[in-house]
């Protein structure tokens, strides 16, 4: 029996290495690089460049990006605070859009946007997109709007996204994007915790050929946000919205920028001035905000794009993501603009009006390098290779993933039937605290199904155990950054307490200044880097950062909730499932007319992403004395393991009551 388990897991494993085409090789921006270094081997270069990762990414910073006055100092390390190209000012519009608008590129088309409702698709050269963010960014000083305020922007994928984000860099203003699948609870945390004084939102937008009537969802939270002075409402969908006059006065994007100049000086920043803030799930109910410099995302984004997606002047790149999440922010908006790349955005579904819609994008745009996430390719590979196979995607020549571990049968399957079985794949790990990519191949890496492959040039990645001692190959560990880069986060916004606590606190008596990812991983006998998921309480929903104590807390705001406890339960598509145990108040009848009320409750306050899959009704949650919800006790029993120990808990026969759900 046990050698039998053995086989099947050896036979699951995908054991193929697949290596790069000599062209691909030759061509790719990094083996230019390296030819111009005198290297031509590629770990040499991925050590050499790690040893010498000042340097490196001082090259790097006078590559991409545009000073305005140079930096004096590339680097002052001080754990568990880095400050990149001090003494640099720089502008991240000036570097993404008026340095093209202004060169030959003027008349290059920065966004393909494509409308969920068929035929509607908005092109927009690089000159539109100067004329469009200077406009916004003057709207904006004509409210008061100032270098350091912050915007909270809540906007679906249209191009009014990445321009409002332009428009606020350009005068040094912080924005603060909430993902439009948010709901309203959601986004009134976020704009307060913000401090934002301006809110910038949509009438509404198409989803599944509905409208979804975001400017709604805005006013219900801004109720909740006295510091809002203004909002800018953009008119897409021609829902009627009331327009505000009280604590905020509303105002249309377009009688805002009707009589505006379309040209804007940009204002040239210290290169560690706030581009963002954007909050992102942790261990506890409250989000936290990310912040990001500019200085930095001139450098990493751009870099990494150039290097691991090997883009090249005219290729068609499509960020299959959302803008409200950093793969947006980064290799939608700040990374392919500031190489002056052409850029695929998507409003809608995947699935509308069929499981097709992907690919006859890819067919009509000419889209080049697909990145997209495992949850998608599963998706895709449950509805059918025909559906690809319908269309022309001949096109393309790279293709990317991320946001979770990819299993190789999915990575496999998108090689075959997207990649006509000859396309690399770039399975990029990182996090909205790095910025980008940090494990990744490039295109020159031989690449193994399901593993992240190698740290990046200039990136210090290892696997330790809890004492601080890296793992043998194959054992599992935490997965540290053992150096700082350029594109890192900063801080979180009003919390340095908890940004220290988060992800320096736990090797800083070993190794002070390592960075704690929260991700487990393990790394196989040539360093190959295989992530297996996280090691603290964060979901992982198609790919999306839930915390299970966010989705708890929003339970426990319905009335009828005494306590919650909210589990993962691995799914075939999306990853990870929600799955929600409420103990109700005395008196409170269990039902299923409340049952559903409880799960409509939870997606209006956090969003469709946080549907439970199931809610059950239990007396009690395990918990240990000091009151910590036991989840890991709550999973193993919910799945029909042993719980392990649990004497040591508060109310060990609460576990029993624990319902098994598989
Ligand atoms: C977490 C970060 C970064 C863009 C999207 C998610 C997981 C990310 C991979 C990958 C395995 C991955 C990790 C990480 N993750 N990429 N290629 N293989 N796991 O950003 O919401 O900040 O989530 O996503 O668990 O810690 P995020």
């Amino acid at each position: 029996m046990a050698e039998e388990t053995v086989t099947t897991k050896v036979l699951m494993e995908e054991k193929r290495v697949f290596k790069p085409p000599e062209d691909l090789v030759k061509n790719s921006n990094v083996w230019q690089w390296m030819k111009k270094k005198g290297f031509t081997d590629e770990r040499e270069m991925r050590d050499w460049t790690q040893k010498n990762y000042v340097d490196f990414w001082d090259e790097m910073a006078q590559t991409y990006a545009d000073w305005h006055e140079p930096y004096t100092q590339v680097l002052d390390w001080k754990p568990p605070y880095a400050k990149w190209f001090l003494g640099g000012k720089i502008n991240v519009t000036y570097n993404c859009v008026d340095r093209h608008a202004k060169s030959w590129r003027k008349n290059k088309l920065a966004y393909i946007g494509y409308g969920e409702p068929q035929g509607e698709v908005w092109k927009l050269t690089y000159g539109d997109l100067y004329r469009e963010v200077n406009k916004l960014a003057n709207g904006l000083k004509s409210l008061g709007v100032k270098a350091g305020d912050k915007v909270s922007i809540y906007l679906p994928m249209v191009p009014q996204l990445p321009i409002a984000m332009l428009a606020c860099a350009k005068i040094g203003a912080i924005h603060s994007v909430v993902f439009s699948g948010f709901s309203v609870g959601a986004y009134a945390a976020r704009v307060e915790d913000a401090d934002s004084i301006v809110s910038i939102t949509i009438d509404g937008f198409y989803r599944r050929g509905k409208i979804v009537e975001l400017k709604k969802q805005a006013d219900e939270a801004l109720a909740k946000c006295p510091k809002i002075k203004h909002q800018i409402v953009y008119k897409r969908a021609g829902n009627e919205v009331p327009m505000n006059t009280g604590t905020w006065k509303d105002v249309w994007w377009h009688e805002l920028c009707a009589n505006q100049s379309s040209e804007c000086d940009p204002v040239f920043v210290d290169s560690e001035h706030r581009l963002y803030i954007l909050y992102t799930s942790g261990t506890t109910g409250k989000p936290k905000g990310i912040e990001h410099a500019q200085g930095g995302y001139m450098v990493g984004p751009p870099q990494t794009l150039h290097w691991v997606f090997d883009l090249k002047e005219d290729d068609v790149w499509w960020c299959a993501a959302d803008i409200g999440w950093v793969t947006g922010h980064s290799y939608i908006v700040y990374g392919p603009l500031n190489l002056g790349a052409t850029c695929v955005m998507y409003e809608g579904s995947p699935d509308y009006p069929d499981i097709g819609r992907w690919w006859s994008i890819i067919e009509e745009s000419g889209t080049t390098v697909l990145y997209t996430t495992p949850t998608a390719i599963r998706m895709f590979m449950r509805a059918g290779e025909a559906w690809p196979a319908k269309y022309n995607l001949k096109s393309l020549r790279l293709l990317g993933t991320v946001g979770e571990p990819i299993n190789p049968e999915a990575w496999i399957w998108y090689r075959k039937n997207i990649g006509r079985d000859q396309l690399q794949i770039m399975d990029t790990w990182w996090q909205t605290e790095t910025g980008t990519f940090a494990v990744s191949p490039l295109p020159i890496t031989p690449l193994k199904p399901g593993s992240a492959t190698l740290p990046l040039p200039g990136f210090g990645v290892d696997v330790l155990d809890d004492q601080g001692d890296p793992v043998p190959v194959g054992s599992g560990g935490n997965v540290v950054q053992t150096t700082p880069w350029p594109a890192m986060l900063r801080d979180f916004y009003k919390d340095p307490a908890r940004y220290m606590q988060t992800y320096w606190e736990f090797y800083w008596k070993t190794h002070p200044g390592y960075y704690l990812a929260g991700d487990k991983g393990r790394r196989d006998e040539d360093g190959y880097f295989f992530i297996q998921g996280r090691i603290d309480d964060v979901l992982k929903i198609a790919g999306h950062r839930l915390g299970n104590s966010e989705v708890e807390s929003a339970a426990v705001s319905h009335p009828a909730v005494a306590e919650a406890a909210v589990i993962g339960k691995p799914d075939e598509v999306k990853g990870e499932v929600i799955i929600v145990f409420a103990c109700l108040k005395e008196g409170v009848k269990e039902s299923e007319e409340l049952r559903k009320e409880l799960a409509a409750h939870i997606r209006k306050e956090l969003g469709p992403l946080a549907t439970p899959e199931a809610i059950y009704f239990v007396k009690d949650v395990p918990k240990t004395r000091s009151g910590k919800i036991m989840r890991r006790v709550i999973r193993s029993r919910a799945m029909g393991q042993d719980p392990g120990d649990i004497s040591t808990l508060a109310n060990p026969e609460a576990v029993e009551a624990i319902p098994k759900i598989v």
